[in-house]
């Protein structure tokens, strides 16, 4: 978990740190953390996304805006061609908020309200019904209201979990999506769509970190085949395209920006190809893999002590914007770095050291006995890849205040540029 002091992107993130300082965005009175999107970054992984599927595909790629729901971050997604993912009222107030278009928006979770099926239906953004219940109250609504929704079902192919159960959404007993596999399901979910015309989408997201992309690829192939024996059965090309959700694993321990969109799109090709026959419309929700490599956030260490030997730095990151890393270490493990008051990264000799959050409870501890240079007060720490899931998503524990949030660009000339994304303090 040590990053390499001297390599590129450790450079770079010294001077955005550097020049974050000089700008007063990490004051010790007043801003005792803040938070970074690199939105450069944003923009090079979309592309990369772009590119690695087959250009003669229809594919539509959404953003879960569940990864990071700032405003400004999902304009800036839309601004470079994305479409968004709600899985909530409040994700798809958002996504609106944003300017997404209903055209652009897909709405999956499995505890929609009949208010909520109702508003989605109301402005015509897709829809993904996740079991047969939701099902009878879209028939109840489209009853009293034609609506313009492309509307699909989520089916859970049912292939296992990946290294992170609660991570994982094809497992055989998940609450998401109709469980293929179990007895009668499959006769269901044909006559379901036999029966509803409109019901023209199937809908899959195997899981998300730690779902390695040859699992998701065959789960994907599952949900493909029901496709094809729908339409066959039918005798007509009733369902026209698959979402194919997120899901793709970022690593934690490295500096190199890319998931591996390529990878995943090579491991459908290998386990899912009727996927990529172009038969098929596509529709993408991944989260993490864009934007979680892209964020980091500064925290100014505020007291060190030892404590039973152990060096101990007490800092401004805690559960509160890194809930799960905090609460399971083992499966979120964060890479930490050391930089001093002007933000210029600390080198040489190091030693295990705690780096503590200010929640009061024993347990906040973003890293344990973490080889790192030696802390003092007045430092900063960096936390890394914390661009989705963390200072996007707080933790309201002890009434701690969210941090603020600054975008970033580099100009030609090396310049770093910042533009407040949250200002402290929220909303979030
Ligand atoms: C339905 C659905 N789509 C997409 C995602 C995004 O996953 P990830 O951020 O791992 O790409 C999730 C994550 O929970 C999800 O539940």
């Amino acid at each position: 978990m040590s990053p390499s002091p001297g390599g590129e992107a450790a450079l770079r993130r010294e001077r955005v740190i550097r020049a974050a300082v000089r700008e007063g965005l990490t004051d010790p009175d007043e801003a005792v953390l803040a938070a970074f999107v690199d939105l450069d970054g944003v923009a090079a992984l979309v592309a990369a996304l772009r590119s690695a599927f087959p250009a003669s595909l229809s594919v539509r790629h959404t953003f879960a805006a569940k990864a990071n729901s700032l405003v400004p971050v999902l304009e800036h997604l839309r601004l470079h061609g994305m479409g968004c993912e709600v899985a909530s009222a409040g994700e798809l107030d958002r996504a609106t908020a944003a300017g997404f278009g209903p055209e652009l928006i897909v709405f999956d979770s499995p505890a929609k309200t009949r208010a909520e099926l109702a508003r989605a239906l109301r402005l015509g953004v897709a829809v993904n019904v996740d079991n047969f219940q939701e099902l009878e109250r879209v028939d109840a609504l489209l009853a009293a209201n034609p609506s313009a929704s492309p509307l699909g079902v989520r089916v859970n192919p049912q292939v296992g979990a990946g290294s992170i159960e609660a991570m994982s959404t094809a497992t055989d007993t998940s609450k998401f999506g109709i469980a293929l596999d179990d007895e009668g399901n499959r006769a269901r979910l044909i006559d379901a769509f036999r029966e509803r015309p409109w019901l023209t989408w199937l809908h899959t997201h195997v899981g998300s970190q730690g779902i390695a992309p040859e699992l998701t690829a065959r789960g994907l192939a599952r949900t493909v085949e029901l496709a094809d024996e729908i339409n066959s059965t039918l005798g007509r090309r009733q369902v026209v395209g698959i979402d194919i959700g997120g899901g793709l694993s970022v690593d934690f321990d490295s500096d190199d920006p890319d998931p591996g969109f390529d990878g995943y799109v090579a491991a459908l090709r290998r386990h899912a190809p009727r996927l990529l026959s172009g038969d098929y419309r596509l529709v993408t929700e991944f989260g993490r893999a864009l934007l979680a490599k892209n964020g980091f956030m500064t925290a100014f260490v505020e007291y060190t002590k030892t404590a039973g030997g152990r060096p101990v730095a007490i800092t401004h990151a805690g559960a509160h914007v890194a809930t799960r890393t905090v609460f399971r270490p083992d499966a979120w493990p964060l890479r930490v770095t050391a930089h001093d008051p002007s933000g210029r990264q600390k080198r040489g000799d190091v030693l295990a050291q705690d780096v503590a959050g200010p929640c009061c409870f024993a347990g906040d501890l973003l890293a344990t006995a973490r080889p790192l240079p030696r802390l003092a007060p007045g430092d900063l720490v960096a936390v890394l890849d914390t661009g989705a899931y963390a200072f996007s998503t707080p933790f309201h524990y002890n009434s701690l205040p969210v941090p603020a949030v600054y975008g970033f660009s580099t100009a030609a000339d090396g310049e770093v540029r910042f533009r407040t994304l949250r200002p402290a303090g929220g909303p979030d």
